[in-house]
């Protein structure tokens, strides 16, 4: 009788377990290569980073990512929330000319992977503030007509387009649109959405972030969105963008 409860326990802590796994587990993914992991920048000498020491040194991108790193200016990307190693991965990239852009190339171009892993820190700390998904009804003759703008998007993040290889974005960047700090998926939930399009564009395109000019082979691109982007549609782009600005972290299910 004394072992019931326990071995009660323990069947609660494996169905939680299991039920915590569960919405990747029941993705659809059509993916042809299996989901790889990203490629981190080596964590050492960089420990953990220290959110207190980061607030301090985050002091200078306030002007554009504002100071809990909830941008008002749909060009600069909202930084609340997003996951200490992808913002050091981010910020290794835009020093090193891995991901071209003149303007962060200049911030990122002091930081030690310290600083970059203690501002991550800082702006992992702070929460994303979601906007607004566009409800429209679609009205154009095509495909989606008669849908809410953002169902399109929705239905491509938790299901994807199995007939054209896109998987859904839920498989990696979480049910919430949240992400998963652990292999640096990116946190979306609350972006700008003109922050997304142009990103998934560049995706769409071919764009690999972590890739040197003149290194073949590179160890730090990462061609995984590349591969997820190719078959969309400007309209289920902007959906999809449009969904994702108006993630809320309570949608949870
Ligand atoms: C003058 C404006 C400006 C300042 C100041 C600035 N940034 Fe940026 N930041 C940008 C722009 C523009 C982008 C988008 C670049 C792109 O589209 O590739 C960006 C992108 C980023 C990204 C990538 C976000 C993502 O979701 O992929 C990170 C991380 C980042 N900035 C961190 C910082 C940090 C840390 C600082 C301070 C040390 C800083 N930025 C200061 C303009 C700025
Ligand atoms: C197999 C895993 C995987 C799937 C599926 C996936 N992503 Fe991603 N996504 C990533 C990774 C990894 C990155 C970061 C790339 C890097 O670090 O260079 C990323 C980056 C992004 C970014 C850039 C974020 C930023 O802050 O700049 C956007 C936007 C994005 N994904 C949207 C999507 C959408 C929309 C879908 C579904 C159509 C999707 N992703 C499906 C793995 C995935």
């Amino acid at each position: 009788m004394k072992l019931l409860p326990l071995f009660g326990l323990a069947t609660t802590v494996i169905m939680t377990a299991a039920l915590a796994q569960q919405p990747a587990a029941v993705t659809p993914s059509t993916e042809a290569t299996p989901a790889a992991v990203t490629p981190l920048p080596p964590s050492g000498p960089a420990t953990a980073g220290d959110a207190k020491a980061g607030q301090a040194k985050a002091g200078g991108c306030a002007a554009c990512h504002s100071v809990d790193g909830n941008s008002t200016d749909a060009q600069y990307p909202k930084l609340a929330g997003q996951h200490e190693r992808y913002i050091q991965r981010m910020l290794t990239n835009f020093q090193s000319g891995g991901r071209d852009n003149p303007i962060m190339m200049g911030m990122a171009g002091s930081l030690s992977q310290q600083d970059m892993r203690d501002i991550g820190a800082y702006f992992a700390s702070q929460h994303a503030i979601p906007g607004v998904a566009d409800d429209t009804v679609i009205a154009d003759g095509g495909p989606y007509q008669g849908k809410k703008f953002y169902e399109v998007g929705e239905n491509i993040f938790r299901a994807g387009k199995p007939a054209n290889g896109v998987p859904a974005c839920m498989a990696c960047h979480g049910p919430t649109g949240r992400g998963n700090p652990g292999p640096a998926y990116p946190s979306l939930a609350g972006q700008h959405a003109a922050y997304t399009v142009l990103k998934l564009k560049f995706f769409r395109d071919g764009g690999v972030w972590g890739q040197h000019k003149d290194v073949a082979n590179d160890k730090d691109a990462n061609t995984i969105m590349a591969g997820v982007a190719h078959d969309l549609t400007d309209q289920e782009i902007q959906s999809l963008a449009s969904y994702i600005e108006g993630l809320h972290p309570a949608d949870a299910k």
